[in-house]
């Protein structure tokens, strides 16, 4: 028999690991004096989330991480991509701290590096504190500025043992699905002026955490941005529609990204937002651009783009396009490959994580107890392949994340779709991993596609 080769490896040294966030796992609403969030507030909103459900108690992870950390370490995940909860920290938003909130993430962090896990922080979820969204929220230069003292706490309390450090995660949905399309929390549908500017407010808050990581990171801190850019698939990899992808993707992300890596909004955003477009002031561009270390992609599904005699056209899907159990979750595994390329080659980007992927269904344990969720493990499967590729051609994708490593909550859908390879029975709040946690588990250890 000849010898098989397996050419499905990533590279020495790769990131593997498993993603979370806190609103989506923690519950403790209450607990230990935590402030309201928006979300707190927008899912105890009648007819906002599937089923009423609410982050109130979710996956208790506030009162069983040392648990969860056990089983994360069993399956062989050497990397955490977690959030901090702004509102257990200040539950105003600014003013006073509360030392119950610190003392609850020391206390975590502390657990998960004694189980040789070593922690990816995100300073913003998506908690924004409810107090602030009452002064303006996002729409309000406040919010970058309390932003500022709050990542700075982060940092002076958590860098010590924290060297890993996310800024903000999937602005287009915090500003766009919360502000401009109503959907997520607090749920308003601003005109594109207030929107414009509140997505340069986020920009500012990215700002103050890149500079708060600078100031007290400390030694080996290093520090990125998670975006979640539409991604651009070229219908053929053909010249033509290689190039015409890549443009798309520009222009679908420009008014994020050239902003963070060339320290302007670009000529082709301004001209269309018109009176629309955002009050920038002197320093802000500066505090934008900062030199970061790395860019983080959530990556989920893309479109694709084909040529067209003048630009391009982005092609609609029609209902026969496999998708796993959400509309906007089309099967598009070249996305993995795609998006880390376009960012590396439109802004030189030296290292990238894919922060996020995934995929969302209705699992249920059959007679015997076990989730079998043969879907999940194709769909990551395949999006995995197209990571190897990108890594195989030069393209400097250094890890990856699952999202997510147990069931949570799912923001409107409530507790309905899971994306978690950990089966969370949230009557008992027993975990149970499926299939595709044993299959990641072996990719994680092999550094390949098994
Ligand atoms: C991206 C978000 O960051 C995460 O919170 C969410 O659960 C997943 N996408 C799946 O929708």
């Amino acid at each position: 028999m000849p010898k098989y080769i397996n050419t499905l490896s990533f590279p020495k040294n790769f990131t593997w690991g498993v993603a979370a966030a806190a609103t989506q796992i923690e519950g403790a609403a209450n607990a230990d004096g935590k402030g309201e969030s928006v979300w707190d507030r927008f899912a105890a909103t009648p007819g906002k989330v599937f089923n009423g459900d609410t982050p109130a108690i979710a996956c208790d992870h506030y009162h069983r991480f040392d648990e969860d950390f056990r089983l994360m370490k069993k399956l062989g995940a050497k990397n955490y991509r977690l959030s901090i909860n702004w509102c257990r920290l200040y539950p105003q938003g600014d003013g006073s701290l509360n030392p119950a909130g610190v003392a609850f993430y020391d206390r975590l962090i502390d657990r998960l590096l004694a189980h040789g896990i070593t922690p990816w922080v995100t300073f913003y979820h998506w908690d924004l504190p409810q107090a602030l969204e009452d002064r303006g929220g996002w729409r309000a230069r406040i919010t970058p500025d309390a932003f500022a003292p709050y990542a700075t706490t982060v940092v002076k309390t958590l860098g010590d043992r924290v060297k890993r450090w996310i800024t903000l995660n999937e602005i287009p949905c915090f500003i766009g699905l919360s502000l401009k399309d109503g959907i997520h929390a607090p749920g308003t549908k601003d005109s594109d002026a207030v929107v414009n500017q509140a997505y340069h407010h986020a920009l500012l808050a990215h700002g103050h955490a890149v500079r708060a990581v600078r100031e007290h990171g400390g030694r080996g801190a290093t520090v990125g941005l998670t975006h979640n850019p539409p991604s651009y698939l070229p219908l053929t990899e053909t010249p033509a529609d290689i190039d015409a992808a890549r443009k798309c993707f520009h222009e679908g992300n420009w008014h994020l990204l050239d902003p963070v890596f060339k320290g302007h909004y670009p000529a082709g955003y301004l001209r269309a937002a018109g009176a629309n477009r955002p009050k920038v002031q002197k320093g802000d561009l500066a505090l934008i651009s900062q030199p970061t270390d790395f860019l983080g992609l959530n990556i989920y599904a893309g479109s694709y783009v084909q040529a067209q005699r003048k630009r391009w056209r982005v092609l609609p899907f029609t209902g026969n396009f496999p998708q796993a159990d959400l509309p906007w979750l089309r099967h598009t595994p070249q996305s993995n490959y795609w998006t880390p390329r376009h960012v590396q080659e439109l802004y030189g980007v030296k290292s990238i994580y894919i922060t996020e992927n995934g995929a969302g269904y209705e699992d249920t344990p059959n007679a015997d107890g076990e989730i079998l969720d043969l879907h999940r493990r194709e769909y990551l499967r395949n999006f995995l392949l197209a990571a190897q590729r990108a890594t195989a051609e030069g393209v400097p994708l250094k890890g990856y994340f699952l999202w997510s490593f147990m069931d949570n909550y799912e923001w409107s859908e409530g507790y309905r779709k899971r994306f978690g390879i950990v089966y969370v029975d949230y009557a008992t709040q027993k975990r149970t991993p499926k299939l595709s946690a044993h299959w990641y588990s072996q990719v994680m250890k092999e550094n390949r596609v098994v």
